[in-house]
């Protein structure tokens, strides 16, 4: 039987922190490579390493079947007109899909399929739920003025592989046009 810890737990819905999650801090130079605007990046990133997100995961060990969640904090702000991001990744066991719930704030979430190529973005929001399909690259973007909260669930033996997207990136960006995000492809920006 697991822990009460494990089986009930309450996040802090302004910082995403939680009580025995595995907490990861994500700053601004843990992000190179991912922003577009490489000029814009290296001036934000001069002028300090503000923390763009934090993960605190809860990952009990078990059995194939089982679920892992964690609750994200994405801080509002923009490198140039790209709104600050997560890394994005696929999930090591490419089947492994996912469910994002939102909790506080605006976001977007970029889903790319690696096997047909396509690329979708979907809103993060309060009262909001996204369905990200296995095999689909995924990153979340802060669209908003206030931090972004949520949760994601995952199966167990789904795990994280960052290289991926280290190497290739996503293919498109969101950025602010008139207010708003647009995608637009990464090479014709
Ligand atoms: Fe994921």
């Amino acid at each position: 039987m697991l822990s009460l810890e494990k089986l009930l737990s309450r996040y802090n819905p302004i910082t995403g922190e939680m009580p025995g999650a595995t907490m990861v801090k994500r700053h601004l130079s843990d992000l190179r490579g991912c922003f577009a605007n490489n000029a814009a990046f290296e001036a934000t990133l001069a002028a300090g390493n503000p923390l763009l997100y934090s993960v605190g995961a809860v990952e009990p060990a078990g059995g194939e079947g089982d679920l892992h969640y964690g609750v994200g904090m994405l801080m509002p702000g923009k490198i140039g007109n790209e709104y600050f991001m997560t890394k994005g990744h696929l999930h090591s066991w490419r089947p492994a899909a996912e469910f994002y719930f939102g909790l506080t704030g605006a976001g977007v979430m970029l889903l790319e399929d690696e096997t047909s190529g396509q690329s979708r973005m979907v809103p993060l929001q309060a009262n909001g739920v996204v369905y990200v399909p296995g095999y689909t690259a995924h990153r979340t973007m802060n669209v908003g003025k206030t931090p972004l909260t949520y949760i994601g669930v995952y199966p167990a033996k789904a795990g994280h592989d960052y290289s991926t997207i280290a190497k290739t990136n996503f293919r498109f960006v969101v950025v602010e046009r008139d207010g708003q995000p647009v995608m637009i492809e990464r090479n014709k920006l």
